[in-house]
Formats: structure tokens, sequence, C-alpha cells
């Protein structure tokens, strides 16, 4: 087919609007272990569950998260994985995405002591996704590390890239021959930044401005590096699975059309997600340019001795590169970018040396928290950045104060899926699987349980943790069924639709 007869195809799928996901294209949603499994001291025997740094958090600073609570029950997942299943189900999700928790397979964090009760949950719960044709695709880390590691240095120690190694191996090993998706390491930004510069996640009071946050990122990298190529050495040879790492990112969008906001917002994208993309996917390999010579030009006029930023030798930058299958994207939101040089004496941090400032506009519609464009510019990015790499959205959801009626997560849903598909079959981004976070309601870290993700509603007065479909489950359904977005979901007439919508009574036994 010429290239002018594809172009007309295309032109005429997005003018009537009959958006459709293209063969192959896989539909999911998402979970990580600390958020939903509870069970969090299951069978403490010299084998049992250890603690991780999530259970000391909440244990230890209950003033720290929103409403006090903890994971240590969450959705129960431990005990009730089956109704999990019976809900994706309902779905008819293509995968499920989740996490394991290192301390409930390794107790101490290494591998010499290895949980005989968290073999049997994980493999439990990957029978069950596969007997009823749901595509595991395992996390295995998702924030939780083991505490006796943190004790240790947690990530900041290069050799937690080790531990993180063994932590791999073991996977492939117990579950490798039924789970074909891995993915290393969920949002490094988030682990990184989140413990070391911003104090908002596990451990907390470990601070330590623009120093912490970039030994933890080489970390990571090394870490990740190790796991793939462990998996491609070994594992891929006997069970053909793919292996990847998931990366969040923000779209960062120039507050004006002058140079230096363009500039700023550039910076944003490749310090936030090049940071981590740049030294896998990029032909040159090694943190992006504009990284080095930031931190390091801001390190010396602070008079240390070397940059912040630890490099990596060049057999480290052959090591990292090339390290992902596919690159796993979790994306939420869009922030304006401007410049704004911090004053050189000003201390070390990581805002100093991306030098920007981030705003929203209130103005945007559908509204400041729903910018679908931004999505898409996303996937635009890293097409012309990385050579158009293989993208699986490994999440994208929408935070409210819960509820059966959601709406707004119906129209964030709709109108995200629509910018994917746009990227897709209009720019010719190589994306192939969407993943909503998440399939229901969980402890959302330092928020506890005061915001909500679900597309199922959970009931945590409960002992049973009832999961109750929102009308966002009922419209993911229709999505899955159907592979477009369906008419009947028209945003002009989803908030009347969703008010008169009766919500199907979902037979337990299919
Ligand atoms: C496990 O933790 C719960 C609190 O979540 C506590 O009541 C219980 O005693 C603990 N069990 C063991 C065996 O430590
Ligand atoms: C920047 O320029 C583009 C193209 O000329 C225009 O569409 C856009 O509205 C401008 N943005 C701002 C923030 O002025
Ligand atoms: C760095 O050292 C120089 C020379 O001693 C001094 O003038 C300058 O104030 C120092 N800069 C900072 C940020 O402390
Ligand atoms: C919990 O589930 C059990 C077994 O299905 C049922 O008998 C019980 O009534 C439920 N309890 C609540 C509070 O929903």
């Amino acid at each position: 087919m010429s290239t002018w007869i594809i172009c007309l195809l295309f032109q005429a799928v997005v003018a009537g609007e009959v958006l459709k996901f293209p063969p192959g294209f896989k539909l999911g949603t998402s979970t990580a272990s600390y958020q939903i499994e509870g069970g969090w001291n299951a069978s403490v025997t010299s084998t049992g569950k250890g603690e991780n740094i999530w259970d000391r958090l909440t244990h230890s600073h209950p003033e720290l998260i929103a409403d006090r609570s903890t994971g240590d029950v969450a959705c129960d997942s431990y005990h009730l994985y089956e109704e999990d299943v019976r809900i994706l189900k309902e779905l008819k999700v293509d995968h499920y995405r989740f996490s394991l928790s290192w301390s409930r397979l390794l107790p101490g964090g290494f591998s010499n002591n290895i949980n005989p009760d968290g073999v049997v949950y994980y493999n439990n719960l990957i029978n069950a996704l596969i007997s009823n044709n749901i595509t595991p695709m395992v996390t295995l880390y998702h924030w939780d590390l083991p505490q006796p590691l943190q004790d240790l240095g947690g990530w900041t120690n290069p050799q937690t890239a080790i531990y993180f190694e063994d932590f791999a191996r073991v996977a492939f090993e117990l579950f490798g021959d039924r789970v074909k998706m891995w993915i290393t390491i969920n949002e490094p930004s988030s682990i990184c930044v989140g413990t070391y510069e911003a104090d908002i996640a596990a451990p907390a009071y470990v601070r330590s401005p623009g120093i912490g946050l970039y030994l933890c990122g080489k970390t990571i990298l090394l870490a990740h590096a190790r796991a793939y190529r462990l998996y491609d050495s070994v594992y891929r040879k006997k069970y053909g699975g793919k292996i990847g790492i998931t990366i969040d990112t923000i779209w960062a969008e120039p507050k004006t059309n002058a140079s230096e906001d363009v500039d700023a917002a550039e910076r944003v994208m490749q310090v936030g997600l090049g940071w981590w993309a740049h030294p896998i996917f990029s032909a040159e390999g090694d943190y992006p340019q504009i990284m080095k010579s930031r931190v390091e030009q801001n390190s010396k006029v602070e008079n240390f001795s070397e940059s912040r930023l630890p490099p990596f030798t060049p057999k480290e930058v052959k090591f990292v590169q090339g390290t992902a299958d596919f690159f796993g994207l979790n994306h939420y939101r869009t922030l304006l970018i401007s410049n704004h040089e911090f004053p050189s004496d000003s201390p070390p941090s990581l805002i100093k040396d991306l030098g920007v400032v981030g705003s929203i506009d209130p103005n945007w519609k559908p509204s400041p928290k729903i910018v679908p464009w931004g999505f898409r510019k996303v996937f635009n990015w890293i097409k012309n950045a990385y050579n158009n790499p293989l993208v699986i959205v490994t999440e994208n959801g929408y935070g409210d104060g819960g509820g059966i009626q959601d709406n707004a997560r119906v129209l964030f849903l709709k109108e995200y899926m629509k910018a994917l598909l746009l990227a897709l079959l209009e720019d010719g981004c190589n994306i192939n699987g969407y993943t909503v976070w998440s399939i229901m309601d969980n402890l959302e870290w330092r928020d506890g349980y005061t915001v909500k993700y679900g597309l199922y509603d959970v009931n945590f007065n409960s002992p049973n943790r009832t999961r109750t479909p929102k009308v966002s489950a009922i419209f993911y359904r229709d999505v899955i069924k159907t592979r477009t977005l369906p008419e009947k979901w028209n945003l002009d007439t989803i908030t009347k639709t969703v008010k008169t919508l009766k919500l199907p009574k979902f037979n337990k036994q299919n």
C-alpha cells in the first residue's frame, strides 16, 4: 500500500472519531504490593514476611500518613487475591500488573532466606491469572524495600544493586516459567526524589537535597541493568519473556514561548524522564548532557570537589545502555514550566539544578487535572528522543475522594485513551499497551486512604474489603469489550449518562 493511502486511512480514522485500538493492543490494570496486600506480618516465623520501609514508616510515624493509616491490611489481597482475579475477569483485562513484595519473598532482604508462604502466595496469584487468560505483568520493585537494606543505606548504598539482582534471580527462578512480562523498577524518580529530596515517601527523615537523590539514581540504574542482563543472559532463552523499566513523567509545557521557558521545559523532560531513559534508550547512553553539565557547574560554584552527580564509568555506560525490551510509562499530569535561576549561593537542590518553577493553568479544560494533550506530547517526546521505542503505559489514572459515581475518572480515562490513540494512529508513536491505575482503591502511600484511584470501590470498613464496581469500571469494561472508546460514553452527556446508569449485577460464577 502506498503511503498516501495509509495517510488517507489514518485521516479517515481520526476524522470519523472511530478510534480503535489496533489488534494486539493490550488493555489492563495495575496495583502494587504494599498498597493492596496487607498480611504485613503474615506467618511471622523465622521464614515469615519481613519488615519493609513502609511497615516501619506507618508504624513509627503515623503522623506522616494523612489519615494515620497503615498497609497492615489494606485491600487484604494477601487473603482475597481470588476476589482480585474475579474482578479482573469481570473487566476481561488482557493483563494485570502487580508487584512482588521483596520482604514477603526474602524476609531479611537477602536471598539466603526465602519465605515459603510468600512463594505459595505469588504462585497462587499467578496461576489464577493464567487460568483466567490474564497475562501477569510483574514489577520486581514498587517501593517497599526491606527495612534491613534501608538500614544499610538503601538505594544510596551501591551494594543494593547486587542485592536487587539476587532478588530478581529468585523471582525469575520461581516464576519465570509463567511470567513473561517483567518490570524491574517502578518510577525511579519517585523513589530517589521522593525519599532523598522531598521527603514524601518512605523512609522519612533522610533528606539530603541535591546529593542523596543522585546516589540513589546511580544505584537504581545499575540495579535495573543487572536484572535486565541477568534475564537476558540466562532466562530469555528458557522462557522467551520481555523485561523493561517503568519511568514516570509529567508533561512539561513551556509557560510562554520565550526561548528561556522553552529550554526550561525541555530541561524538565531531560532530567525528570531523561535521567532514567537516556542511559537506557538513547544512542549515546549516560545521563543527559544538560543534566551532567548543570549539576557539575552548580557543584563547582558551591565549592564541591566534584559533581554531586556521581558519574558512570565508560564500562557502566555500556552496561546500562540498551537494557529494556520496552519503555514502561507512568503518566498523570501536566505542568507549566518557566525558567528560574536560583542564586548561586543557595543550597544545593534538584530544583536549583533544574533552574525552573512549575505551575498549573487553572483555566485548562476540561480541568487542570485532566490535560490529555500533555499525554500525547509525552509519547511524541519519547518517540523523538529515543528513536520510537516500544512504549507500554503501565500507569495512568485519576485520584478523587472516592465513591461509585466517578464521572471525572470516566472523563479522564476516555480523554487520555483518546490522546494515546491519536499519538499511535496519527503521530506514529509505537505504543502497545495501556494500564489503568488502579483496579481498586488502595493505600495511596502518605495520602493513606484519603485519595482513591480505583475502578472498584473497596469497603475498608468491612473485614471482607468488599470490591464494588464504579461507573469507571463499567466504562472500562466497555472499552475492553469493543476495543474502541464507545460512542455511548459521549463526553457531552457523560454526567447525564452516569446518573441514570444502572450498575449491572456481576455474576460471581463467571
Ligand atoms: C500482626 O500485626 C497485627 C496488627 O496489624 C497484630 O495485631 C498482630 O499481633 C501481629 N501478629 C504477629 C504474629 O506479630
Ligand atoms: C506559542 O506559540 C504557538 C505557535 O505560534 C501558539 O499556538 C501558542 O499559543 C503559543 N503559546 C503561548 C503560551 O503563548
Ligand atoms: C566558594 O569558595 C569561594 C572561595 O573561597 C568563596 O568566595 C565562595 O563564597 C564560596 N561559595 C559558596 C557557595 O560557598
Ligand atoms: C463476609 O463474607 C462472608 C463470606 O462470604 C459472609 O458470610 C459475611 O456476611 C461477610 N461479612 C460482611 C461484613 O460483609
